[in-house]
């Protein structure tokens, strides 16, 4: 049989294709392609500084100068064009400076005044030596200079942000910063300012500079006048060593470069790949890399003797944690937290079933639903996430009809996320609905529309949605981990999705989380979504680990594992990178590692659960082990090993040699292992567990004195991994209270705010909100606080989450007291 091509298709592709010549060489491009974009495709570097493909064409800097002969329609312009701003038309000829001495003469004249009032400070500029300008210069430019005038100086460098410096001096005017924090960030940012030799990047005046992501504009300035405070002067692009890697600071699995110079790494920078982050990522992602290089820094295992934990040998470590293990038989609850490599969380789960003998594992540490039910997000996870493989890419969002947000702030949740839709928003209007009490600052600068929501009414929103919110197939429902919190929200969000055709995306914040889906660290749930309850789907995994048969019985989640060893009906914990302050409740976590009869951590910094721990086994930093992330979109994120120390141990590697102690093989001890048995698996193709019939809970009622809560945890935070990040956490928001006027006049609220629940009180700066529903008090889950660690956190003094009731009160005044 012939197969033949649909013609109509192809002539339609024909079309839509111009053809150019440039220096003699015919070239067809997409209509609407740039000069500039057409001559890289055929290998003619055109040099250029404004020009950069992710930010809107500006002709700022006159560098890219080319001679167009003929427009297409037998007329040429009659003097050399930025090719960074025409678009190609048929016929059109072009002559770079490899064939037309007016271009070449023309760019080296712009080169030359350029280069008039820069410095010639290269041997002490960050950038020398992955210089544009330097490059350029040397390559397009002449050889010397005719100027013998004076350069201009400023005084230098003054701060954009606490991050950002700029050296006026060396800025060539390109405007690529000040289009970025325009377009790409959405936030009031930087602005060129003055005119003619003046101009300069300044900052607005009255708007605090609040933005997620200006890393990026020290990376894309084309030459040294923003350099970051942090890395300036520390190291020459000559000295580091650079290694791809995936950023772990959020589910977008972003690519980034990792630049270390004698073991230690000197800076990140965002990694160019067009279909998860493009060219940009966030500061957390490009600054907060330090951690694990303090005191905190575990080295050397310890074992506990009587109330002290001391330096022991790792057989020593490993010979006391099989003994507990060993005298705890299978009552053991393992809880791995979302931070993990796949590799490793595979490692727990198969620990747990096949050495242990257990099912209470559970990744989640974070609120995960109402008086400890984690169930139906379980459920939700193991009948739509799990072994799903890649469902919703980013170019998905991108081309989305419209983008239900659910549980989900895109900018402080989400990473990349929420400029992949503002880009959708920018370029083709992309509507989009969040459903929150108030339309959050990432919704806003994408142009959302809010859906009033009390928090705790999600899920009757989400049945009968609001006229005006039409969803089809190529629409998105952006469901965030905090819709888990509200009972009956996930399965509504699910049977939205199947009435309306739209897709989910179930869009965590941990980098681990999906992945630790993927691997089956829930209680109800073996790798690759094969639901624990399925006698055929353990065979299936059993027969892959070769062992005889796997715990049938259903196991505990999270807090249930800590309330059982509170209690005693478990007796023993294997806990990986968890914190108690993760937690809704706290307390439940302290009292549940405290009572436990034995705990094993591996960790790699000193932390609370290492605190009461009886064997602490110290595990490698990401940056010195390899491994994969699996982002949201489900998209395999591989790293390798950045820093490599000797006997570096992974959790997987720590898990095999308890396995061996305990007289099981593991089967696995490194990431190849993991990722080959992992393949061996595979997606199941048995039935997938059934979806939640959760039914919907209503929100709380409320009386003057009190609130429902809405929160959740900004981008840069009270975050154990921005320990020691002074400079980054000086951009950080402000930390307030949000509330309607209605609302804070009801609770006789001015200026501050005391919010409490019979736990404790904790008191915020009020701030008043248009569009906030009335009843509702937002509060940041854990801002930072000048009183150290947790001081604002809401778990410590509340230990509630969003949907909850919290009492509010304004705080009294007294005249002539002190403030
Ligand atoms: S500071 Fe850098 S990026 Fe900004 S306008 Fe100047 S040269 Fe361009
Ligand atoms: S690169 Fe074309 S004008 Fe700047």
């Amino acid at each position: 049989m012939t197969v033949t091509q649909n013609s109509s298709t192809e002539v339609e592709k024909k079309e839509d294709l111009v053809t150019i010549t440039i220096d003699g060489v015919e070239v067809s491009v997409p209509k609407g392609t740039l000069v500039i974009r057409a001559a890289e495709l055929i290998g003619i570097d055109i040099p250029r500084f404004c020009d950069h493909p992710l930010l809107d064409p500006v002709g700022a800097c006159r560098q890219c100068m080319v001679e167009i002969p003929d427009m297409g329609n037998g007329r040429g312009f009659p003097k050399p064009q930025a090719s960074c701003t025409i678009t190609v038309m048929p016929g059109m000829k072009v002559e770079t400076q490899q064939t037309s001495a007016r271009a070449e003469k023309a760019q080296k004249g712009v080169m030359e005044l350029l280069l008039i009032n820069h410095p010639l400070d290269c041997p002490i500029c960050d950038k020398g030596g992955e210089c544009p300008l330097q490059n350029q210069s040397l390559s397009h430019g002449a050889g010397e200079s005719r100027y013998d005038g004076v350069k201009r100086i400023y005084p230098k460098p003054i701060n954009l942000s606490a991050q950002v410096l700029l050296d006026r001096e060396r800025c060539v005017l390109c405007a690529r910063c000040t289009r970025f924090s325009e377009q790409i960030a959405g936030d009031p940012f930087i602005k060129l300012v003055e005119r003619g030799a003046l101009q300069q990047v300044g900052i607005y005046e009255r708007q605090p500079l609040e933005s997620y992501w200006s890393g990026n504009v020290i990376q894309i300035c084309p030459v040294g006048a923003l350099t970051s405070a942090d890395y300036r002067f520390r190291a020459r692009p000559f000295d580091l060593v650079s290694v791809p890697s995936v950023a772990e600071h959020d589910s977008s699995g972003s690519a980034i470069r990792v630049d270390y110079r004698r073991g230690t790494v000197m800076r990140r920078l965002a990694g160019d790949d067009p279909e998860v982050n493009e060219e940009w990522i966030s500061d957390k992602d490009r600054f907060a890399f330090r951690y694990g290089r303090g005191e905190d820094r575990l080295t050397t295992p310890l074992v506990r003797d009587g109330d002290v934990l001391r330096p022991a040998s790792w057989p020593e470590a490993i010979d006391a944690a099989v003994e507990g293990l060993r005298k705890a038989g299978n009552s053991v609850g393992v809880l791995t937290g979302g931070r993990l490599p796949v590799e490793d969380a595979y490692g727990y789960s198969k620990f747990a079933r096949a050495v242990l003998g257990t099912n209470d594992i559970d990744f989640r540490a974070r609120p995960y639903g109402s008086n400890g039910n984690g169930a139906e997000e379980a459920d939700f996870l193991a009948a739509a996430v799990a072994g799903t493989g890649r469902g919703v890419t980013f170019s998905d969002l991108e081309n989305a009809s419209a983008v239900l947000m659910a549980g989900f702030e895109p900018e402080d949740e989400g990473g990349i996320v929420f400029l992949r839709l503002r880009k959708a928003f920018r370029k083709t209007g992309l509507k989009s609905f969040q459903l929150a009490a108030y339309l959050s600052d990432g919704a806003a600068k994408m142009g959302a529309t809010l859906v009033p929501t009390v928090p705790g009414d999600e899920a009757n929103v989400l049945a009968e949605l609001p006229a005006g919110i039409e969803l089809d197939e190529k629409s998105v429902i952006i469901v965030g981990e905090r819709l888990a919190l509200v009972p009956g929200a996930l399965t509504a969000a699910l049977e939205l999705s199947g009435r309306t055709g739209a897709r989910l995306a179930w869009i965590p914040r941990r980098a681990g989380e999906r992945g630790a889906v993927e691997a089956g660290c829930l209680p109800n749930l073996l790798p690759y979504g094969r639901p624990l309850a399925d006698p055929s789907a353990r065979v299936d995994v059993a027969a892959v680990w070769g062992t005889g048969s796997l715990p049938s019985e259903p196991g505990r989640d999270a807090e249930e594992i800590l309330i059982a060893a509170s209690g005693g009906q478990l007796e023993a914990l294997v806990v990986g990178g968890v914190q108690p302050s993760d937690f809704r409740d706290p307390s439940i976590v302290r009292v549940g590692l405290e009572n436990a009869g034995f705990v094993v951590s591996l960790e790699a910094r000193a932390s609370e659960v290492t605190e009461r721990a009886d064997v602490v086994l110290p595990v490698a930093l990401l940056e010195e082990r390899s491994g994969s992330f699996i982002n949201w979109e489900g998209r395999e994120r591989p790293f390798p090993v950045v820093i490599k120390k000797p006997n570096a141990m992974s959790d997987l590697r720590v898990l095999a040699a308890l396995a061996d102690g305990l007289g099981t093989d593991l089967g696995v001890r490194t990431t190849e292992q993991a990722r080959a048995e992992l393949a061996e698996l595979g997606a199941w193709e048995g039935e997938r567990a059934a979806a939640p019939q959760a039914a919907a809970g209503n929100p709380e009622s409320v009386d003057g004195s009190n609130a429902v809560l809405s929160t959740w945890r900004l981008h840069l935070d009270d975050a154990r991994v921005l320990e020691g990040e002074a400079t980054l956490i000086r951009t950080a928001r402000r930390a307030v209270a949000r509330l309607s006027a209605r609302t804070a006049a009801g609770a006789a609220i001015t200026d501050q705010v005391v919010v409490s629940t019979d736990r404790g009180a904790v008191t915020f700066e009020a701030e008043i909100v248009d569009d906030m529903v009335d009843g509702v008090i937002w509060l940041p889950t854990r801002a930072i606080s000048d009183r150290g660690p947790g001081g604002l956190a809401v778990s410590e003094h509340l230990a509630v989450s969003s949907g909850e009731l919290v009492r509010i009160e304004g705080v009294v005044r007294i005249e002539g007291a002190q403030a």
